[in-house]
């Protein structure tokens, strides 16, 4: 009979994808000490999670996929090593408990299964829309390989430091932190998971952010590391999707609903960025897209609707030059729309 080896193990397990997420457990880091001894074969899931469904449906899956290898006979799955909280090759951390932000009243995490459907913006916006209306914000950068913040909110000094911790830089009366002000903008990041956990875990802990009324988390796209480090390490108070109307977002923004679900993440809403255009001149709307698939979405899948932000290039332009729209053009629709999602927010906070 041919002998299974360790590779073959790690190979099938490679199949086994973390509940709500695009990955799998093996990429996550989640497997530690493969062994084989005959037809025994043992391995530890170092988990960090403390949601038992999750580790129950990762094990049962784990073994399942290991069972199946030919000649296998008893799969042993073992609880993380001693000390392995610590050990760099932890990809969460949340073993040592949540990192708490005492003086941090609300997290929001703005997240969405696609790229480039307008997180950062919304975030941004999102964020100075609240500090208008009198809340303190912090706006956290969590997008380690692409940061938009020092751009769209126009600041690219590097944080002060006091002792161990980062002094938060402040643009349009927002505290902000980015990887993007740690590191030089032509320098492009190819971390792996264990780094992009340690780096965004930093963003939280070591930094002084101090008394907020609400920290926005500004994600990356997709649901890999950063989610998966920042949906286990903080108690988030909730995540808000945004979308674009068409079908292509919308899938992608259902599995972001589904990867806040699986995390016991509230659901604060659904945003459906790029809606429609409002004609500067006649005020006309048109929807350049099929119109309505957020509001549908989020009823289809139980969850608020939080409002429709209209495409405009002064968005955009505002962006790029990191004064936010909802400063740059304070009377426009495009702000008026970013009030509302402001205000529905901080109800449902
Ligand atoms: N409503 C809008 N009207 C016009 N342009 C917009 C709008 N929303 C976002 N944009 C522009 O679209 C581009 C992508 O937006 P943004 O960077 O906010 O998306 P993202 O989801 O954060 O992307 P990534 O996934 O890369 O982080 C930016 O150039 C932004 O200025
Ligand atoms: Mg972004």
């Amino acid at each position: 009979m041919a002998a299974i080896s360790e590779q073959d193990v790690m190979d099938v397990l490679k199949q086994v994808k973390y509940p709500g997420f695009d990955r799998d457990i093996v990429s996550f880091g989640l497997v530690k000490n493969v062994d084989v001894e005959g037809s025994t074969v043992s391995f530890v899931l170092g988990f960090s999670t403390q949601d038992e469904p999750t580790r129950q449906s990762i094990t049962v899956a784990a073994r399942e996929a290991v069972s199946r290898l030919p000649d296998v006979e008893d799969v042993q799955i073992l609880g993380p090593p001693p000390g392995a909280a610590s050990g760099a090759q932890q990809p969460m951390g949340a073993a040592q408990g949540k990192i708490e932000l005492p003086g941090v009243k609300s997290i929001v995490a703005v997240a969405s299964g696609k790229g480039g459907v307008g997180k950062s913006t919304t975030s941004v916006n999102l964020a100075v829309a609240l500090a208008e209306s009198g809340a303190s914000v912090g706006l956290l950068d969590a997008d380690i390989y692409g940061p938009s913040i020092p751009t769209m909110m126009g600041s690219k000094d590097q944080p002060g430091v006091i002792g161990q911790q980062l002094i938060p830089l402040i643009s349009h009366d927002i505290k902000m932190m980015s990887f993007g002000f740690l590191i030089p903008e032509d320098q492009s990041v190819t971390w792996r998971g264990p780094m992009v956990h340690q780096a965004v875990q930093q963003l939280l802990r070591d930094v002084m952010w101090g008394e907020l009324d609400c920290l926005i988390i500004d994600m990356p796209p997709g649901t890999g590391d950063a989610h998966l480090t920042l949906t286990q390490s903080v108690a988030l108070t909730g995540g808000v999707v945004v979308t674009t109307p068409q079908d292509v977002a919308l899938i992608d923004a259902r599995r972001g609903v589904a990867m806040f679900q699986q995390v016991n993440v509230p659901i604060l809403g659904m945003v459906e960025n790029m809606s429609h255009f409002i004609c500067p001149h006649c005020n006309e709307r048109t929807d350049i897209f099929t119109t309505g698939g957020g509001k549908r979405a989020a009823e289809a899948l139980g969850v608020p609707f939080l409002g429709e932000i209209p495409i405009d290039p002064s968005i955009c332009l505002a962006g790029d030059k990191g004064i936010p729209i909802v400063k740059q053009e304070p009377d426009s629709p495009q702000t008026q729309a970013f009030r509302m999602l402001a205000e529905k927010l901080k109800d449902s906070l």
